[in-house]
């Protein structure tokens, strides 16, 4: 039986990335079965909800899960969010750990606008926790006149994240940067002191604390000095944005969420990016990357994985790119030319 993939294509240039990401999976390895289902805005549209019990049921059996990305300003006020769906469908698959490389290839350095002597070399992934802090914490309240997010974290989900954050830098350079806030934050007090404990797990590697601000400004000023960074769910949402102005685009940052014992979805980091949907211009390589992401990770495909990437460099390396790395080509026009490189090999 061939392996199976649910699809969620979403919203947005969800859909045109997901078409680019499955032509290049068809072209490498044809015979997945390819489930695709309804989720985020195209879901509440197609049936009132954005995660409806046949996405999530298709979810939960596939090997994989592929996703575009959710979200636009046609449900921002809904009572329904694509949103809420997204952490819904984290939430019960139980995605703990997602890891966001960043990974500037000599192929992207002339794309990005730092120095190219400062991100020369630029390899690190960030690891952030995803089911849990200040998205999940309950009370969540919003009023007229005042509004309340709870942060909190029980120690085993640290433990968690923290393990998995050692076991990812066992097989790099061994070197962890715990990234929090423990000069104020009392989550953030426990965080640390977990991370000092799971550490002794791990005598091979080297842990290393961060307050999130200044790790902020070092991800930009020194990028190189990065292994993998380990951080609470909000502080790796935004960190991992600001990181994709290494190599220059979100367009170009892929992203893989684990649980300990299900199927891990592949999703680029970036949103929906109504600003430019349906034009043909966003840049399919997050979607790609998440693609060969997925064939290393959940079906042991290393090479076919790496044929991919080496595709994408070869067409960076020509100059053909999207309009965010400040090309010309379009969507369709890049993934042709990725296509074009893997059969000519
Ligand atoms: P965004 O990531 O969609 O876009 C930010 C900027 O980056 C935009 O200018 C966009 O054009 C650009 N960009 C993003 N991906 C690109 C690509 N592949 N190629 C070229 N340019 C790209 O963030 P936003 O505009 O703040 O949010 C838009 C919507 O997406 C919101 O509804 C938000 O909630 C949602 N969102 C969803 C996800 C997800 O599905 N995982 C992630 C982030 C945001
Ligand atoms: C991401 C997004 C999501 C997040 C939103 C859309 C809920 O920004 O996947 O990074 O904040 O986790
Ligand atoms: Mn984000």
């Amino acid at each position: 039986m061939s392996k199976k993939i649910t699809v969620l294509a979403g919203d947005g240039i969800g859909p045109e990335i997901m078409k680019s990401g499955l032509a290049i999976l068809a072209t490498v390895k044809p015979d997945y079965q390819i489930e695709e289902q309804f989720f985020g805005g195209a879901a509440i549209d197609h049936s009132g909800s954005p995660l409806p019990a046949e996405t999530i049921e298709a979810c939960q059996n596939a090997d994989a899960i592929l996703l575009g990305a959710i979200g636009g300003p046609k449900w921002d006020n809904a009572n329904e969010t694509p949103e809420k769906g997204l952490l819904a469908l984290r939430k019960q698959l139980q995605l703990f750990a997602n890891i966001r490389p960043i990974k500037v290839t000599d192929s992207l350095i002339d794309f990005s606008p730092i120095k190219s002597e400062i991100i020369r070399g630029t390899d690190f992934v960030i690891v952030r926790e995803l089911t849990g802090g200040i998205y999940f914490g309950k009370p969540q309240e919003l009023n007229a006149e005042n509004a309340l997010d709870t942060n909190t974290y029980q120690k085993f989900e640290i433990e968690n994240i923290l393990r998995q954050a050692f076991r990812l830098a066992q097989q790099r350079r061994k070197l962890v940067t715990s990234v929090d806030k423990a000069n104020v934050l009392a989550t953030s007090k426990l965080w640390r002191k977990t991370a000092e404990e799971i550490a002794k797990e791990f005598p091979d590697c080297t842990l290393e604390h961060q307050y999130v601000d200044s790790a902020a400004m070092k991800i930009i000023q020194q990028p190189t000095h990065f292994d993998v960074v380990v951080t609470e769910n909000l502080f790796g949402d935004i960190l991992s944005d600001e990181a994709s102005v290494l190599p220059g685009s979100l367009g170009v940052l892929a992203s893989a969420s684990d649980s300990l014992n299900g199927p891990s979805l592949y999703e680029p980091i970036h949103g929906s990016a109504p600003d430019i949907a349906g034009q043909d211009i966003a840049n399919p390589l997050s979607m790609i990357l998440s693609v060969a992401m997925m064939l290393r990770q959940s079906f042991n495909e290393n090479q076919l994985a790496e044929k991919i990437e080496t595709a994408c460099d070869n067409v960076l390396k020509k100059g053909i790119a999207t309009k965010d790395l400040k090309g010309s080509a379009t969507t369709t026009e890049f993934t042709n030319a990725v296509i074009t490189d893997l059969k000519g090999r």
